[in-house]
Parts: structure tokens; sequence; C-alpha cells
């Protein structure tokens, strides 16, 4: 029995044996209003914790150090050289000298324990983005982490019952919601350019053997998820912006999920073919089927088609497919069919479309994006999320996408071993999803 399913049953006990429907225990709503998301009095200046500052890290601390409004005080990491870089980095920008945090593995503890802070944001491996963001929240910060931001279903109730208890920000920071051709979509979405939207496929489909079995950054981490776990490891960069073209826990919501993943080669085939005999990682066995398909019913019907392909030879593709009554947009390459204006059955090429939807964000920030992180979007996504601290604004993600999104990662697991048994997605948002306001086109 899990934890969520504990807290069911005894809530079933205390209404004396009335059926207690999913997710009641008795946790305060965290709004009196059923359609405003969550949002904190504004921050003048908002004081930043950075936690993990590996290749993604980095970045984030590159953008940080240019947008308006924000410090970053501390820092951590369990390698000194990374907080030396950080700290050099914060001062090369002008700014005073950050709290070193490098104690170890749990120093993040300390850290929220000690520092004045507004927001503490994490980009460490998968394993550690619960326990910084529940360290953050329970000390009273805000708290903002790198995808997935949990692996497990009841880690992802402990960030939504935790943000709900301490009223607190607990921000996924899906940084594909914001790429380009994302935005257009979701633009042309809202301008009812495909109709109703009924379908969409996404996915991470990226050669990634080399990285995890590198001597540094992720080859120290990533690679052992995939002896331990079989499942949709990493669901959030295909699933976020098809998720909001979709209205996820904004009018619709993520009901059931089946999933089913092939055979394990490819880890081992490259382990065989680039280290010698006798070397370790020769032994080593891996349980992630190199290709995971997954499929997610919504409770408005519907369909959802999301991939995990990281461990063959390919090209890079997120899949990046929206489909309504009216056309539909295809990522990889990007291109448009819209009935009545594309040539009849013929794909056109998305760049005639962007001068007319290109996203107002985009157009706002082109500019001070250039040179950041994965073709800037990290930079849109770093700057709104520091805007709505600043003006007390809800943030574009809540805690209910971080939840529903990773989510995925167990459900998925689940329905793997089950022969593809559907699971249902557990309600995070108890209902609120039918009420709450759809996101609408932010600016900068
Ligand atoms: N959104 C994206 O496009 C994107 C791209 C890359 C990585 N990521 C995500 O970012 C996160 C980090 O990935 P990465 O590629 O930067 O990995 P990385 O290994 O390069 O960086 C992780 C950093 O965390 C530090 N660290 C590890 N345990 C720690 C702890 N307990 N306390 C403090 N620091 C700790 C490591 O020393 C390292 O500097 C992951 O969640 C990954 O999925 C996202």
């Amino acid at each position: 029995m899990d934890r969520r399913d504990f807290l069911k049953l005894s809530g079933s006990a205390l209404a004396a044996g009335a059926l207690a429907s999913e997710g009641a225990a008795a946790i305060e709503q965290p709004n009196p209003s059923p359609s405003t998301p969550f949002a904190a009095p504004p921050i003048e200046t908002v004081k930043i914790a950075y936690v993990g500052i590996g290749g993604q890290g980095s970045s984030h601390v590159r953008n940080l150090l240019k947008i308006p409004g924000c410090r970053i005080t501390a820092v951590c990491d369990i390698r000194d050289e990374r907080t030396a870089w950080a700290a050099k980095a914060i001062a090369a920008a002008g700014h005073p000298p950050p709290a070193i945090y490098s104690r170890g593995p749990r120093d993040f503890e300390r850290l929220c324990e000690t520092e004045d802070l507004d927001l503490v944001f994490t980009a460490t491996p998968w394993e550690w983005h619960v326990p910084v963001m529940l360290a953050a929240m329970k000390n009273g910060k805000h708290t903002a982490t790198e995808v997935p931001a949990a692996m497990t279903i009841d880690e992802c109730w402990e960030l939504v019952e935790t943000a709900e208890k301490q009223r607190k920000h607990c921000v996924m920071m899906e940084n594909c919601n914001y790429g380009r051709a994302e935005m257009m979509v979701f633009n042309m979405v809202r301008q009812g350019v495909f109709g109703e939207i009924l379908h969409a496929e996404g996915g991470y489909l990226h050669d990634l053997r080399a990285i995890k079995f590198a001597n540094q950054g992720e080859g120290l981490w990533r690679r052992a998820w995939a002896s331990k776990v079989n499942a949709n490891l990493y669901p959030t960069h295909g699933l976020g912006p098809v998720a909001n073209c979709l209205d996820i826990n904004r009018g619709d919501r993520f009901e059931y999920l089946v999933s089913m993943s092939g055979p394990s080669r490819g880890l081992q085939n490259w382990a065989q073919e680039h280290f010698p005999a006798g070397s370790p990682q020769r032994a080593e066995k891996f349980v992630l089927g190199d290709v995971n398909v997954s499929l997610i019913r919504t409770v408005r019907g519907k369909t959802i088609y999301v991939s995990h392909d990281t461990n063959l030879p390919r090209p890079y593709s997120r899949i990046n497919l929206v489909q309504g009554t009216r056309g539909l947009f295809q990522g990889y390459p990007d291109r448009v069919y819209i009935e009545g204006r594309s040539p009849e059955h013929r794909w056109e090429e998305s760049t005639a479309y962007l001068a007319q939807y290109d996203h107002p964000l985009w157009t706002d920030l082109t500019s001070k994006s250039e040179g950041a992180g994965h073709g800037g979007m990290d930079y849109l996504e770093d700057y709104r999320l520091i805007k709505c601290l600043r003006e007390g604004l809800p943030t574009d993600m809540n805690v209910y996408d971080a939840a529903a999104l990773s989510a995925v990662v167990h459900l998925s697991q689940q329905s793997n071993a089950k022969r593809s048994a559907s699971i249902d997605f557990p309600d995070f948002t108890r209902g609120r999803w039918q009420t709450m306001a759809p996101l609408g086109i932010v600016r900068a």
C-alpha cells in the first residue's frame, strides 16, 4: 500500500465507512477561489539559492545573472569547483559574493535552514529534486526544479501537499514549454487555427549513450536509473507543451495511461563496443527498455502519445504533434497542415506561419535570449519565473503541473510491469481542474 492509499483508507475510516473520494484527505484548499491559481505576495528583489550547478544549473545561473530584479545570494554543490565557478560568475556580474554550501549531499538542508531566501532553485540529479524542494518549502521558501520534478507518485503528492500547506510556489521548470515552435503552436491553438484539439504526440528521442557512459556530468548518475527502472524516465519535454495545448489541469486532466517498453539493447551494445574486455561497464545490466511508448487519455477523451528513446542511434526529436479538427502541426521538421489554407493533402513549412503566429513572449525577448541555453528558451522560462515572483502573479507552471507531468514516470513503470494495464492518474488538483482558468498568452 502506498502512502496515498493509506491516506485514502484512513480518510474513509474517519468518515465512518463512507467512501473517501480520491485525495480527499483533510487537506486545506490552497485558495478560496476554485478558478484562481496560487499567487504569493510580490517580491521586489528575488533572493535565490542555486543548488546543483552542473551542466544545466550553470545555464540557469548565467540567465539569472542577466535577469532584472533577482540576486543569487547562496550556492550549493557537492563539488567545490562548481560553487567556485558560480561565485566567480556572480562576482563578474558585479553582485556581492554568495554564501557557499558544499559540505556534502545534504548541505542544502543547512542552506534552507540558515539563509534568508525567496527561492531555492535546483538542477541536481533526479533523486535530489524532491528532497531539495521539500527542504526549501518547509523553511518558507518558494522552489523551482529541473525536470522531472519527482520520480514516484508518493513524491508527487508530497510536493503538492507541502506546497499547499506552506503556501509556496513549487515549479517544475519545463523549458520546452517556452520553445519558439511550441509557443507558436500554443498561440495558434488559442486562436482556433487547428479547430478543437483532439490528439497530441511528444517524446524525448535523444541518443544519450555517450553522455550516459561519460566519466562526468550525467554519466555519474543518469545511467544508474536505466539499471533500476523500466519506464518513460523523462516524459516532460514532450508532454509539457502539448499538455498546455490540451488545457491539462485547466479544463481537462490526464485520466489514465497505458505503457509498453521494448527490449534493452542499446547500452549493453555501446559498452561492448567502447570499453575493453574486463571493464566493469561491460558487466552492467540494464532494465530500461530502449524505446518506451505510453498513451494517455484525458477525462475529455483526448489522446496523447508520449515516448522515451535515449539508448539507440538516432537524430534528436521531441515529435511535437498537435492535431485538431481543422489541421495539425508536427515537429522535426516543423510543418503545418490547415484545411482550406494549405495545398490539399500537403505539408507547408512552418516558417510560413511564424510571422503571423509567433508568440508575443518570443517577439518581446528574442534579442535578450540570444546565446542562452537550448536556443534561448531557457532564458524565457527563467525570465517568466522571476517576473511572476516579483509581480505576485501565479507562475506559468504550478505544483499540479509538476505532479501530473512527472507522474508519468511511475505510472508508466506500473503499467509496463502489468502487461500494459491501464493505470489511473491521481487527480492532484482534487477537482479544481474543472474550474481553473486556462493559460493565457503571457508577455514579458
Ligand atoms: N531542461 C533541460 O533541457 C535539461 C537539460 C539538461 C539537464 N536537465 C536536468 O537538470 C538536472 C541536472 O542535470 P545536468 O545535466 O545539469 O547534470 P550534471 O550532472 O551536469 O549536474 C548536476 C550537478 O548537481 C550536483 N549535485 C549532485 N548531487 C548534489 C547534491 N546532493 N547537492 C548539491 N549538488 C549536487 C553535481 O555535483 C552537479 O554539479 C537533471 O534533473 C536533468 O534532468 C534539464
